[in-house]
């Protein structure tokens, strides 16, 4: 697909979301970079970016509803929006308990799963109205080493044998879940993808934030890790290819890889669906 598009990005400000924004920019597409600190963000934008005056940065926290709304609200008054990349998450593996947002949601779930969620359902009718639109989602390959997860939908929000580490997991095998969900339910002309991200080199400044422990833990898998660019690369061609593909699960390479086995399973999608539509507001969706 030659022709320019407008694709909005989470987390657009850091990582391999920064990447994708500039990488989208320079290939001339309009960026909508919705990231939680409006100045911070802006000032890293320009900084990696050539053609910055395609992006427009919207200031969007996706662990609390409100902002997400007024995103939602300046994405609209922008007209139009073919892609969206769900790409912001957090993955601090040092918070050893757990934190709940305002509305009572544990922060990884909130964060990674209903923010992703409540925002795709607020743009499905943008994207609705767009001539090939795409949905990209973001899991993790860790999901491998964990075959028998499955999400606890009668306590999302347990405090009770909290572990960060499961948190993340559980907000990945959540997308994957709401992505293969969502595939089912779109028209032909739309595309839905989730990608499954390998172990990626975090930016240096997003490395020495992190406790000791934690950067002692991240050295070695670091230096062997994937660049944010070459992801990035993946994150654009699905927001911007001209076929919607038929695979649903990615790997970085475009390959369809298996979905997790609880995936799979629809009744347990169906659940998942349910207590999230439930969670943000039974928000309605174009489809
Ligand atoms: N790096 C890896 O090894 C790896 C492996 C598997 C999957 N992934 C997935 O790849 C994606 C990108 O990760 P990355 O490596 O690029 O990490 P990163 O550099 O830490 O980027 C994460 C982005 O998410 C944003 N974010 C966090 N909380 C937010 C909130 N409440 N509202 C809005 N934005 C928020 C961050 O913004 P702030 O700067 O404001 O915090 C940042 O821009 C994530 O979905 C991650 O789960 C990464």
């Amino acid at each position: 697909m030659t022709t320019s598009r407008t694709i909005a990005i989470t987390g657009a400000n850091s990582g391999i979301g920064l990447r994708a924004t500039a990488q989208l920019a320079a290939a001339g597409h309009t960026v909508l970079a919705l990231c939680r600190d409006q100045e911070r963000s802006s000032a890293a934008i320009s900084a990696a970016t050539d053609n910055a005056t395609n992006v427009r940065v919207i200031q969007t926290d996706l662990s609390s509803p409100a902002s997400i709304r007024s995103a939602v609200a300046e994405v609209k008054a922008h007209g139009t929006l073919d892609s969206l990349i769900n790409n912001a998450a957090i993955f601090d593996l040092s918070q050893k308990t757990a934190a709940f947002t305002a509305e009572g949601n544990e922060l990884f779930w909130a964060t990674n799963h209903l923010g992703p969620f409540e925002l795709t359902a607020r743009l499905s009718s943008l994207l609705a109205a767009a001539a090939q639109p795409r949905i990209v989602f973001i899991a993790s390959k860790g999901l491998i080493t964990m075959p028998w997860l499955q999400i606890r939908c009668d306590q999302p929000n347990s405090a009770t044998g909290y572990s960060p580490t499961k948190a993340y997991y559980h907000s990945k095998l959540a997308q994957v879940m709401t992505a293969v969900s969502l595939a089912e339910r779109v028209p032909s002309n739309v595309g839905v993808s989730c990608i499954r991200v390998p172990a990626v080199k975090l930016d240096s400044a997003r490395l020495a934030a992190q406790p000791a422990l934690m950067r002692a833990l991240y050295a070695p898998k670091n230096a062997a890790a994937a660049t944010p660019e070459s992801l990035a690369a993946t994150y654009v061609r699905a927001a911007t290819s001209a076929e919607a593909r038929d695979a649903v699960y990615i790997d970085e390479n475009d390959r369809a890889v298996a979905a997790p086995r609880t995936a799979r399973d629809s009744a347990a999608r169906d659940r998942l669906w349910a207590l999230s539509e439930h969670a943000t507001g039974d928000v309605e969706w174009a489809w």
